[in-house]
């Protein structure tokens, strides 16, 4: 297999692995496949999805520098924007299915639910994020667009605030995405700058 089949099977597994939550939820919804809050359930599973693919898109990184394997890289974006449109999923199930586009009760809500306020921030972080991927926006953003992107460790901090903060106490769930938060962070931050020296692969 040559470089350019390798990194097309790359991207395929990619897609198709970020695809089948969607896949397994859109059948589920037709078969009536759920429990007795389909609207909780599926703000839950759109939610999971979300912050498991922008966890992975982080540790492409550090998985590069552990294997040697830069194919890898490429994986950052599209498993990013996967996670920014389950988030979209997530927020519209908030607003639009549980909320019916009550405006003044959303906002009450995201007031009194700090929970719901940091889930707002994180989605915003991550709608910059989506938006500045292209090509065009690299370009005109120059060297900012890296920093900009560091954002994207930012959003994974506030989603993992998000998920303990929306848990009842001693639910041990968002304290395992935590501890694979921290150990990115740490995988990643001390040798930023010896590795963007050494591969200049960011
Ligand atoms: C747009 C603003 C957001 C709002 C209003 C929001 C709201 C919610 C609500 C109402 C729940 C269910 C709480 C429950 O019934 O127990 C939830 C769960 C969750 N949300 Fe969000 N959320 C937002 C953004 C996000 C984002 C951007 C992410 C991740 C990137 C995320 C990840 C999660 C996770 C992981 C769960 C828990 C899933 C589980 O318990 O298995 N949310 N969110």
């Amino acid at each position: 297999m040559n470089h350019a089949q390798r990194n097309r099977l790359l991207s395929a597994a990619a897609h198709i692995g970020a695809l089948l939550p969607l896949a397994r939820m859109l059948f589920d919804l037709v078969t009536a496949r759920y429990g007795p809050d389909p609207i909780r359930e599926f703000t839950l599973r759109t939610g999971r999805t979300a912050i498991t693919l922008l966890l992975l898109s982080l540790a492409c990184t550090p998985a590069v520098r552990l294997s040697g394997f830069k194919p890898l890289l490429r994986l950052r974006r599209p498993l990013g924007l996967y996670s920014f449109f389950y988030a979209a999923v997530h927020f519209l199930i908030f607003v639009g299915v549980d909320y019916a586009f009550d405006f003044a009760l959303i906002r009450a809500a995201l007031l009194e639910k700090r929970y719901a306020l940091v889930g707002l921030t994180t989605f915003l972080v991550l709608a910059v994020l989506a938006v500045t991927s292209t090509r065009g926006w690299k370009r005109r953003l120059g060297k900012n667009w890296k920093r900009l992107h560091r954002l994207a460790y930012a959003a994974g901090v506030l989603a993992v605030v998000h998920f303990i903060w929306l848990v009842k106490p001693g639910v041990m769930r968002p304290w395992y995405y935590a501890a694979v938060l921290g150990g990115l962070l740490l995988a990643r931050f001390p040798f930023a700058k010896q590795r963007a020296r050494a591969s200049g692969d960011e």
